[in-house]
């Protein structure tokens, strides 16, 4: 499901493109695909969201460009942990959120590439939220987070603390069902000591969604309430 819905984003992808490269294993499919294009002939730069994606586009062979204030991003293509009716989004699940909401938002297209289990009524139900936050002073952003109505646990990853391509700390943040997303993204950048959180609001055009009878494609005009 999730090589179905990877593999299908390439068909918005055109010679000459500027490419948004997302993280995780259902982008994995897309970056791959579009090495063996690239291989063929298709002449595309890509702009990675993390050092694991950087890593996997350079064993393909994709040219890597940095963003700059000159470059137009014409399509990110990336995973989600949910996805709601609006198309809104939880991320950050492999970390990568800060980089991966820089490159969305400065994209003229935003596709997202998922398996049918990522649909959700609501967002925050199934996923923590990730926030991502600097070391200095984490305690305390800690506590002010929780002060907001949910529960944190910082990202570990054998047993050390996890740190992002950014050298900041990760706290995932248990809301339980997240009733009003606009007014979260409102709050928790208030706190200081925020960087980021994983809610993508209103920045998402397409999701194509992997099942096991192939793939569906939800666009945000198209979508019902
Ligand atoms: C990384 C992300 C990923 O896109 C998200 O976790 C989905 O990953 P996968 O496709 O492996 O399920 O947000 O920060």
């Amino acid at each position: 499901m999730k090589r179905s819905a990877g593999e299908k984003a390439v068909e918005w992808i055109e010679d000459g493109m500027i490419i948004g490269l997302g993280t995780g294993s259902t982008v994995k499919y897309t970056i791959e695909k579009l090495g063996e294009l690239v291989k063929n002939g298709l002449h595309i730069k890509g702009i990675p969201s993390s050092q694991q994606t950087k890593k996997l586009a350079q064993q393909h062979n994709i040219p890597l460009i940095d963003l700059t204030a000159e470059i137009d991003i014409d399509i990110t293509i990336d995973g989600a942990d949910e996805v709601d009716s609006n198309l809104y989004l939880i991320k950050g699940g492999g970390g990568a959120l800060l980089r991966e909401k820089i490159i969305a938002y400065h994209s003229k297209k935003v596709i997202i590439v998922v398996d049918e289990s990522k649909i959700v009524k609501a967002l925050g139900i199934g996923f923590p939220l990730p926030v991502e936050i600097t070391r200095f002073g984490w305690h305390a952003t800690k506590k002010a987070l929780e002060q907001i109505g949910c529960t944190t646990e910082l990202r570990t990853i054998m047993d050390e603390k996890y740190l992002t391509d950014n050298a900041n700390y990760l706290l995932d943040c248990d809301f339980d069902r997240i009733e009003d997303p606009e007014a979260l993204d409102i709050a928790l950048h208030a706190i200081p000591g925020v960087v980021e959180h994983g809610l993508f609001i209103n920045l998402v055009d397409e999701v194509i969604v992997g099942s096991r009878q192939g793939t569906i494609t939800l666009e945000r005009e198209t979508v019902p309430a």
